[in-house]
């Protein structure tokens, strides 16, 4: 395990997949180093990949919107993904890039220790929660892994694409919101 700078810089130099061969910039992930709420996307987009941060484009605001439905916002929580560069033509990203990826994931996760871990659609949640995860049906369940409260919502791409699965997710964040209730010590 490294520390947050040395990590930093680990990832910046990263080329242990194919995606460094394709990238702009490696992004890896934005927020309160003692951020008890962790969201976790699936990989850098266009804007992401051309500025370095994570979920800046439409999606991204869209994100912000709906954190702000429950009082929250990118200060008070960390936002990273399961791959820190950008998959080419915004194809999922292959397991071979997971899985030479995750690895930093986790130290992230090790150093913030967070209590809530919110993977935002299905990618990171078949990664993060289990590998037949389906998050039709599961969105907004909580399972415990290791003392970290997991669950999944749809992804804010999904949400732009498909309206109808807006109410849902709405539910979803009420959730979240109590779940932050109930195990956060931080102020919201
Ligand atoms: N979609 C993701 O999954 N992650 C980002 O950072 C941006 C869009
Ligand atoms: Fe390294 Fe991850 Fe980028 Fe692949 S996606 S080059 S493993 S930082």
């Amino acid at each position: 395990m490294q520390n947050w700078d040395e990590l930093y810089q680990t990832c910046m130099a990263c080329q242990k997949c194919p995606l460094a061969e394709t990238r702009t910039n490696v992004v890896f992930g934005e927020g309160a180093r003692d951020a008890e709420v962790m969201l976790i996307g699936e990989g850098p987009g266009e804007q992401e990949d051309k500025t370095g941060r994570p979920f800046v484009g439409r999606g991204g605001q869209f994100l912000d919107e709906m954190l702000a439905m429950i009082g929250l916002d990118r200060s008070k929580i960390f936002i990273g993904n399961m791959v820190k560069c950008r998959p080419p033509k915004n194809r999922d990203p292959l397991p071979a890039e997971q899985d030479a990826c995750i690895g930093y994931l986790r130290n992230q996760v090790a150093l913030i220790r967070p209590k809530i871990i919110v993977c935002l659609g299905r990618i990171a949640a078949m990664k993060l929660i289990r590998s037949d995860y389906k998050i039709t049906k599961e969105h907004g369940q909580w399972v415990e892994k290791a003392g970290v409260q997991m669950t999944a919502i749809f992804h804010p791409a999904a949400l732009l694409r498909d309206p109808r699965k807006r109410p849902e997710t709405f539910e979803d964040l009420k959730s979240i919101q109590a779940m932050i209730q109930k195990v956060c010590q931080h102020t919201y």
